[in-house]
């Protein structure tokens, strides 16, 4: 370039070499873009237990952190809230909304419904329960909401992470009422599709019969 650089030439060499030295240095000053896509994973994914144990073992006992933070419960003196107070009541309420918003993408890696042999309560007559097999069919033929399922858990962890950080009690009830919406959908959908409001209307009615031949007392022959 710097031989092209005589005479009239020269000026626009000068502006063509700023603009070199511009752009260079603006480019130069930008974080590099990853090249990696934001999905792709450092390494494999490995399952260790079904969904069931995992549920059993880590989702629902760390949800507890969040549910136990705020309750009312009335006793002989009265009603009496609970509310989160000191330093340590949010830590643990921060410790149960992380595991949740990391813990919910475990969901994504695949793994046994059930442990072999357990074929939920998906037998016999009344049955309200989805067999493992029949979960996994479901899932395979819509793996959309089944993620969408998952996205609405780790958006209640995420939630609840923000109201950890603010210290708001009057969000962490929305929270815990939220958390149970995402639990409870997915298992509506995905466990027992069975437990309909007829089911339930079905249910109802059997408990009032029993009550009836309770209160009649035994029948008499
Ligand atoms: C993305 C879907 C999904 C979400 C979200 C979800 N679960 Fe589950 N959960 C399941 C499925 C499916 C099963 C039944 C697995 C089986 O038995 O085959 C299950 C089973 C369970 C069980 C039964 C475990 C046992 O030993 O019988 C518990 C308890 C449970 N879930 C709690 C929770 C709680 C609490 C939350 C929310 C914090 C939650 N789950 C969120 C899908 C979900």
């Amino acid at each position: 370039m710097t031989s092209d650089c005589t005479g009239q030439r020269l000026s626009a060499c000068v502006g063509l070499l700023v603009l070199v030295v511009v752009t260079q240095t603006c480019s130069g000053s930008k974080p590099k873009p990853d090249p990696r896509p934001a999905t792709e994973l450092w390494g494999e994914m490995k399952a260790v237990v079904s969904v069931k144990e995992l549920m059993r073992d880590m989702l629902d006992p760390i949800a507890d952190n969040i549910f136990d933070a705020v309750s009312i419960v009335d006793d002989k003196n009265g009603t009496v809230e609970k509310v989160p107070k000191t330093e340590e009541d949010w830590e643990k309420i921060r410790i149960g909304a992380t595991t949740l918003a990391e813990g919910a993408y475990l969901l994504k890696v695949p793994r046994p419904f059930a442990p072999p042999g357990d074929l939920n309560n998906s037998t016999g007559p009344g049955a309200v329960e989805l067999s493992p097999d029949q979960i996994t069919a479901k899932l395979k033929a819509d793996p959309v909401e089944w993620n969408a399922r998952i996205e609405a858990l780790r958006n209640v962890g995420l939630e609840t992470l923000d109201i950890v950080r603010r210290k708001d009690v009057k969000e962490l009830w929305d929270a815990s009422e939220n958390l149970e919406q995402a639990c409870e959908n997915c298992h509506r959908s995905y466990w027992y599709p069975g437990e309909t409001p007829e089911f339930y209307g079905r249910l109802d009615r059997r408990l009032r019969d029993l009550q009836r031949s309770r209160a009649v007392g035994p029948a008499r022959h």
